[in-house]
């Protein structure tokens, strides 16, 4: 028998975003440390892309777009009770103060705010959390460790999802579910090339950096199966840098 308090074996657990970056590294390494994972996204020739690479049997994936309230019903009716819930899905949108919109700020608020409320929410309601439970926000360094130029919005919307975390991080305690986050840095994935980035903004940007690079996807779902797992049973509320020290 080989000794691993990191293990998820057995471990049913829901992630969002999952066609993509850190959502779907996360939905393969949660496979490999044992899990039963429940992906879901919008796209779904990606979403595929994530399930054909999970390791093991019984996995699920449900097409979802989690700011649609039909589909929300439909995800929480699909799926068994959890032991972990990945509130990833997310979007960015950098834009000056003075060109901030009604559009852009709800939609941002909308996917990267309101939409982990309400499905953590949903799922308290119908019961569909074990005894044990552990839910892992993907928030961000930007709005809670340090702020960047024209991420306002961003960063309103990722300062507010850990506020929520810690609150609900302590309602929740009685029940034994526990909450908490993840706060990347700048990760490789497809979030971070769109937009107005151009490779020399980003060859000045690594410089900050202490460790010299930006982060992949795997390192952050390396910090997410931590907090998944019985490693991390004592630990509730709390926001994880995984940021290669851009914030010292
Ligand atoms: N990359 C970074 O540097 C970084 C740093 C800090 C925090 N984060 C956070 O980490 C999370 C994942 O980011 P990422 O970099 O992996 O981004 P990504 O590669 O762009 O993936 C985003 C995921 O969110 C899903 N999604 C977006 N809108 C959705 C909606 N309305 N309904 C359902 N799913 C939706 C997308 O799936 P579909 O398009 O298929 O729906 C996709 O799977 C985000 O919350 C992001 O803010 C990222």
């Amino acid at each position: 028998m080989s000794y691993n308090p990191f293990s998820l074996d057995g471990k049913i657990t829901l992630i969002t975003g999952a066609s993509s970056g850190i959502g779907q590294a996360t939905a393969i390494e949660c496979s490999k440390m044992g899990a039963k994972v429940i992906i879901t996204a919008r796209n779904e020739e990606r979403l595929n892309e994530t399930f054909a690479q999970l390791e093991g049997d019984g996995h699920q994936k449900i097409i979802a777009d989690l700011t649609i309230p039909e589909d929300l019903d439909r995800l929480i009716e699909s799926i068994p009770q959890l032991d972990g819930l990945v509130n990833n899905a997310g979007v960015i949108k950098t834009l000056p103060l003075k060109f901030i919109n009604e559009h852009d700020l709800i939609n941002i608020l909308n996917i990267n705010t309101f939409t982990p409320v309400f499905l953590t929410q949903r799922c308290i309601k119908k019961k569909k959390f074990s005894k044990k439970a552990s839910i892992v926000f993907s928030s961000s360094v930007g709005g809670v460790y340090k702020v960047s130029l024209g991420n306002s919005m961003y960063e309103m919307s990722k300062n507010a999802i850990d506020a929520f975390m810690r609150s609900a991080a302590l309602e929740l305690a009685h029940n034994g579910i526990r909450c908490n986050s993840v706060n990347p840095g700048m990760i490789e994935t497809p979030l971070i090339h769109r937009g107005t980035y151009s490779e020399e903004d980003r060859r000045k940007d690594i410089e900050k950096y202490p460790l010299k690079k930006y982060g992949q996807p795997q390192e952050v779902a390396f910090g997410i199966i931590y907090l998944l797992s019985d490693a991390s049973a004592w630990v509730t509320g709390t926001s994880l840098k995984i940021d290669g020290g851009v914030t010292l």
